[in-house]
Order: structure tokens, then C-alpha cells, then sequence
């Protein structure tokens, strides 16, 4: 792996609200629900490295540290850790805006990601031309 890039963006990528149709049978966030979110502001962040199409090839790590609620503004905050020659390592920091009077964010998941650059037939290509 080459170039790093540890700087971290003050913007979410993605930001979403929770609604009764992600819950699981407790009545919180189902985790997989999620994931995707997660997968998708990946996806945003390898983006804004190269106009190259870019699948998930790792989940490496995930931690559910405290439940989502519906209702909750969801925040994916993400940045890149690792540039290798056709993949990228992404962290995704999720923090949740509780309903109600106070709007201070919890942090409520985080996750590592590997994202590669496929050419138009699904082989890996530089995301560097
Ligand atoms: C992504 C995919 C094209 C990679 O194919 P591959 O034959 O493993 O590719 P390579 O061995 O050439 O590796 C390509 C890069 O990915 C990295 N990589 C591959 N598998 C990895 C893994 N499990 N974890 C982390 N990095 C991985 C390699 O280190 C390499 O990085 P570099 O070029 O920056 O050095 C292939 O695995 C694939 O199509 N997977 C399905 C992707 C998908 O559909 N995702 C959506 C979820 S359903």
C-alpha cells in the first residue's frame, strides 16, 4: 500500500433518518440496515479519489457500540487510511442525533472497509492512471 491520506472529513458523507421500516424485533436498528449505509458512504468516500467504479471486496471490522433508534439522524462520517495501487482503505465513523431536545451526536458504529477500482468487465484496475 502506498500514499495515506489520515485526514478527516468534517461533512458525513451520507447522513439518513431511521424509520420504522429498519427496525428488528426489539424495536431498534436492525445492524444490517446499517451496513449498507455504511457500504454506501464508503462508496462516497472511494469516489472522491478517482471517477472509477469501485465494489467492496472487505468489511473488516465492525462495532455496534450503542443502539440506533427510529427517529435518529444518522451520520456516516468517513476517511480514507490507505491508497494502494487499486484498492483503498476506508474507516466510517456512525453517529446518531437522538430524537428529542438535546441534538449532541452519540457515537454509535464504526467500521474498516476495503473498496477496489474495477474496469468495466470487474478486473482490478489502478485507481491512479
Ligand atoms: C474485488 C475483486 C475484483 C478483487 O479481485 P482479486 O482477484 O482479489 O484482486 P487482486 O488479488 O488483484 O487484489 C486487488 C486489490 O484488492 C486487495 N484485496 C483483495 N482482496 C482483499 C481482501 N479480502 N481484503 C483486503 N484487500 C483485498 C489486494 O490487496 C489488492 O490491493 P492493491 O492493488 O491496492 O495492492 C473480486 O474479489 C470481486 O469481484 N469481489 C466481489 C466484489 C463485490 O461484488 N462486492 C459487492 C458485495 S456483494
Amino acid at each position: 500500500m502506498g500514499a495515506m491520506n489520515n485526514e478527516k472529513n468534517t461533512d458525513p458523507a451520507i447522513r439518513v433518518v431511521m424509520l420504522p421500516r429498519d427496525t428488528n424485533e426489539r424495536g431498534t436498528i436492525f445492524g444490517g440496515v446499517l451496513l449498507s449505509h455504511i457500504d454506501l458512504a464508503g462508496a462516497v468516500e472511494a469516489s472522491r479519489h478517482a471517477p472509477k467504479k469501485f465494489v467492496t471486496v472487505a468489511m473488516d471490522k465492525i462495532d455496534f457500540i450503542a443502539p440506533v433508534n427510529v427517529g435518529d439522524v444518522v451520520s456516516f462520517y468517513t476517511h480514507t487510511t490507505q491508497v494502494g495501487r487499486t484498492s483503498i482503505k476506508i474507516h466510517v465513523d456512525v453517529f446518531a442525533a437522538r430524537r428529542g431536545p438535546l441534538v449532541e451526536e452519540q457515537k454509535v458504529t464504526e467500521a474498516d472497509l476495503v473498496f477496489v477500482a474495477v474496469n468495466e468487465n470487474g478486473i482490478p484496475t489502478p485507481i491512479r492512471d
